[in-house]
């Protein structure tokens, strides 16, 4: 059963995978979604679809790692609503890497976006925040913040550290009856998956293969859909998780829960 996000507002960051399908759930289950992407065809593409299927969704053109882009965004925001009920931080980025060859320009870009930005709009919209008494906060994090595979430093500090800081939050914010939590994917059918299989594609495989094979990976035998993550982040905004802050959830199929031996 889908929660009633009647009368509320939320604001999800990434327009495309994990954000895109948050947000178009969000809408579908009654709230008015402002959703803020960087990329201009995504951003159109999303538009159009909302237009389409009559969904109250506002599409912004965002940069994450710019505050001035994103306290314009608030201010447009506080033009259309007194109140946020949800900030959802899905926009990131997958980078690889060792502490050899990670340039600090690639750390800096990887903590900028993926962690930098989930505290960035946290801290402007924490007036609107505020002003609902029970708003929920939902980071996407991953499940390479709890244990990881080689070659992704950065991404894995960066996700490990958005842990800390949905803890950190939650503790921090709870006064303003705000709830913070952390949702951690395994792999997830998006196109920054297809980005990590081209990435990863070995033996001649194909990206389809290289996505068979990581779904082979986790105990269910599969990966996961945006379908999947859109209902746990729709619950954890919602009031049915009101007595639920400071927690991590993953979602990957049990690939966490088995030991590689
Ligand atoms: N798909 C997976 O398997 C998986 C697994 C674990 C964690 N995650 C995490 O989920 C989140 C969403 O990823 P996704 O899988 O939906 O990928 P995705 O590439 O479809 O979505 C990420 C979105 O962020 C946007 N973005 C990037 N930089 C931005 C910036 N500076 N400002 C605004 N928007 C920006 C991109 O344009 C893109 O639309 C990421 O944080 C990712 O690390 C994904």
């Amino acid at each position: 059963m889908s929660a009633d996000f009647k009368g509320k507002c939320a604001v999800v960051t990434g327009s495309s995978g994990i954000g895109l399908d948050a947000g178009f759930h969000l809408a579908r289950c009654g709230a008015k979604v402002f959703l803020g992407g960087i990329d201009p065809d995504l951003n159109k593409a999303a538009g159009e679809r909302a237009a389409g299927e009559g969904l109250d969704i506002s599409i912004y053109q965002l940069d994450v790692s710019d505050e001035l882009s994103v306290r314009n965004w608030s201010n447009q925001i506080a033009g259309e609503t007194n109140a946020l009920h949800a900030l959802v931080n899905a926009a990131g980025l997958q980078t690889y890497g060792t502490a050899e060859d990670t340039s600090p320009d690639e750390w800096d870009r990887c903590m900028t976006i993926n962690l930098r930005a989930c505290y960035l709009t946290s801290h402007i919209f924490y007036p609107l925040l505020k002003a609902a008494s029970g708003a929920s906060v939902v980071h996407i994090a991953s499940v390479q913040g709890h244990s990881n595979q080689n070659n992704v430093l950065a991404y894995a500090t960066s996700k490990g550290a958005v842990h800390a800081l949905t803890r950190a939050m939650a503790v921090d914010c709870a006064r303003d009856g705000i709830r913070v939590n952390s949702v951690s994917p395994g792999s997830i059918q998006t196109p920054l998956l297809e980005y990590s299989a081209s990435q990863l594609a070995k033996d001649g495989k194909s990206i389809e293969e290289m996505i068979a094979a990581f779904g082979a990976s986790h105990p269910l035998g599969r990966v996961g859909t945006t379908a999947e993550t859109s209902s746990l982040i729709a619950y954890l905004c919602s009031d049915a998780a009101s007595f639920i802050t400071g927690s991590d959830f993953r979602i990957d199929g049990g690939l966490t829960a088995r030991l590689g031996t």
